[in-house]
Order: C-alpha cells, then structure tokens, then sequence
C-alpha cells in the first residue's frame, strides 16, 4: 500500500512514537493528574517544552492539551469572551472552525464574516483588513489550506488584527511539524494544533495556546490534583484547563515524535516535502485531463489536490485505491467553503494527496504512473 492521506492521520508513525507510546501503556502509570505525587515524570510539562518549540510560543505553561484541534476550537470558541462581537474567519477554515462558530450557543448572536480567498487557496492580509471593524473581536485563520497547501500570511495577518484590537486565533493543524510556526512572532493570542498529523502522535492528541493575557472560561471543569478543596474559580488567574485524567501514553507519544521533528528540524521537514510536492506538480502538469489546485513553485504544505476531467474525485479515489493500492481522500475535505473559490464546487471538491517526511520519490512516481494510465483510459 501507498498511504497519501497524511493530511487525515500521518501512517506510517515514527518507530519512536510507537516505542513510546507501548512503553508507557506497558509501564506502571505516571501521574494520573499533575500535582500527585505518584510517578516522578512529568510527562504533560516535558510535552508542554516540546510544543513550545514547535510553535514558537516562549510562554509554554499556557500551552493545553485536548484531543485534538476540534476539541481545542470548541473550547477557545465557547471560552473566550466574544459577546456582540464580530468573528472574522477565512474561506479555507475546515468545519471544526466553521461548525462551532455556526452552532456553538454562545456565538448565536455574533455576526460571522467569511474572508474570500483566491483561486490558489490564499488570503490577502487586505482583504481580512477590508473586514475588520472596531467591534471585530476575533480573527481566525488556517496556517497551511488541508485542501491546496497553500500557507497564509500569518505576520501580517496577525498585525491586521492587532491593529484592530481583536484576538488572532491560528489553526495549526496542518503545518505543525512541517512548516515553522511562530506564534509569538505573529502575534498570535491562541494556536490550535493536532497530534496526529504532522507531528506523527496517536488519534485523540492536540491542543491548544492561550495568551495570559487572555481569559478563557474553562471548557471543562474536574479534578486536576491541584487544589482539590476548592470548589469555585473565584479569578480568571485560578482557572485550570487540565481537568480529568490526562492522556498520559499519547502525550510521551507526541513528545517522541515533536523531539524526533525537533532534531531534524522542521525546515529539513519542510525541504524534503517541498520536492516531493513540486515533483508531483509537475507530474500531475503533464498529464492530460488533469486540473491542479494551489500554486506551483511557492512554499505549501506537503498537499496537492487535482480532478481528473469526466472523473469524480470519489471514482478516482477508489480506482487509484482498489486499482493500484494506492490511499489518496476525495471529497470536499471538511473544508466545504473554499472549494467556490479554487473551482472545485461543482466537481464535489477534490482528490487530495498529502505528504509526510517519510514519503518517497519512488511513490510519488508510482502515483503518476497509476494516474497516467487512468487518464488513458478515461479520454
Ligand atoms: C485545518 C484543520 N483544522 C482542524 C482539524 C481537526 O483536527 P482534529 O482531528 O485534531 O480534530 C483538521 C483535521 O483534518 C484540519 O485539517
């Protein structure tokens, strides 16, 4: 099998993150809540240091774990203080954005506003100012577009929302352990990221940064082995957001796989993905009846999306899967607006290949062999 539905779930895992992960399943455990006494290592602030890195966020005490980016946005989304303001976001946000900000009962009453992108997937930072207003209380944008790879322009995305006085939420979920992310440097106010994309952790792992200068109603309320006797947070300074037993094998895991990312550097990652992407473009160029999504020759993420003409994306997908092992997604990929801007509305989006470090040349040219044959066959 060639498995290029890394945008989904990266397989094959790190050995190192599969060692981790049985070793800490196999050993007695560490501590189930933070503060107990019972096992020496502390597992959520050692993955804490190595997520700081990844992100580039100095404060790494406020950075969270959850299950992922979805629980992470609901509970930025549903936590944070945005009565009668307006929300900002992006046309290439995937559902976990765009859900919670269209249901969440808390933002019933916020007026939305959806920044257009471009037919490449990209944003113009002008376009997000052109939306801006005094009474703009929070702006959210996907780093690197699941769909076309494309990567924004977080400085100055940042800076516009600063500007106004609004937060800047990123969603890292695609970039994290493929692209730099400099949260500080953006200014970010909250990232949210996953564990089981790039970084090469289990399903069930992610989480999230929240300024202190921020507040943010807790999502969840338990006990964290902290200040067991208190009942009511009485200050925003006391809320906690590690409630509940913590996901202890997952996070040794992500923190195996952050430490191996981390020591070969993310923008090793990020070279070696890049010519496997532009590889791939120029191969899918060449073939005829085949329509490329995003930009060629600009830094993306490690995604290409394409059609194949008088083939829906879900038929290419199952040829390519059933015909010649090779997994690729079809659809609209959770991310159901950005698909009126790029073209692919009216095809039901697209068959979207995405990377990881540990993919080769030699399948990147088994794909477009495979997808040469098929669109022979269909012509
Ligand atoms: C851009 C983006 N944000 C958020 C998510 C949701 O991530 P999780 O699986 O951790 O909930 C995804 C997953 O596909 C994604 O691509």
């Amino acid at each position: 099998m060639i498995y290029l539905n890394n945008a989904a779930t990266t397989y094959p895992k790190l050995p190192c993150v599969l060692e981790a992960h049985a070793a800490a399943l196999a050993n007695p455990p560490q501590g189930q809540f933070r503060g107990s006494s019972f096992g020496s290592y502390d597992f959520y602030g050692d993955c804490q240091t190595a997520m700081s890195c990844i992100l580039g966020v100095r404060d790494r005490e406020r950075i969270f774990f959850t299950s992922g980016a979805t629980h992470s946005l609901n509970a930025l989304l549903s936590g944070l203080d945005l009565r009668g303001k307006r929300i900002v976001a992006t046309a290439a946000e995937h559902n976990s954005v765009l859900r919670p900000l269209y249901n969440l009962s808390q933002l019933k009453d916020n007026e939305i506003v959806i920044v257009p992108c471009d037919r490449f997937g990209k944003v113009r930072p002008q376009d997000v100012e052109r939306r801006m207003t005094a009474n703009t209380g929070l702006v959210i944008v996907n780093h690197c577009s699941n769909v076309t790879g494309m990567v924004q322009d977080m400085e100055a995305i940042g800076q516009v929302a600063g500007k106004y006085g609004a937060l800047f939420l990123a969603d890292v979920s695609q970039s994290a352990g493929c692209l730099p992310i400099r949260g500080d440097q953006w200014g970010a106010d909250a990232l949210v990221f996953t564990g089981h994309k790039g970084l090469f952790g289990v399903q069930g792992t992610g989480g999230f940064y929240i300024s202190r200068k921020q507040s943010l109603r807790p999502f969840l309320y338990g006990g964290t082995g902290r200040d067991s006797s208190r009942l009511i947070y009485k200050t925003d300074a006391e809320y906690e957001y590690d409630a509940g037993t913590q996901n202890a094998p997952g996070l040794i895991a992500l923190k195996a796989g952050v430490d191996a990312i981390l020591k070969k550097g993310v923008e090793a990652v990020q070279a070696r993905e890049q010519e496997l992407v532009r590889f791939l473009y120029d191969g899918l160029s060449q073939l005829c009846g085949v329509m490329v999504y995003g930009q060629k020759d600009v830094n993306t993420g490690p995604v290409v999306s394409f059609n194949i003409q008088r083939l829906s994306p879900a038929d290419t997908a199952y040829i390519l899967q059933n015909g010649y092992g090779i997994v690729v997604r079809a659809g609209l990929h959770c991310a159901p607006l950005i698909h009126s801007f790029i073209g692919s509305r009216e095809s039901k989006g697209t068959v979207r290949v995405s990377l990881s470090a540990l993919n080769t040349m030699q399948e990147m040219e088994c794909l477009l062999s495979a997808l040469k044959e098929i669109t022979k066959n269909v012509r």
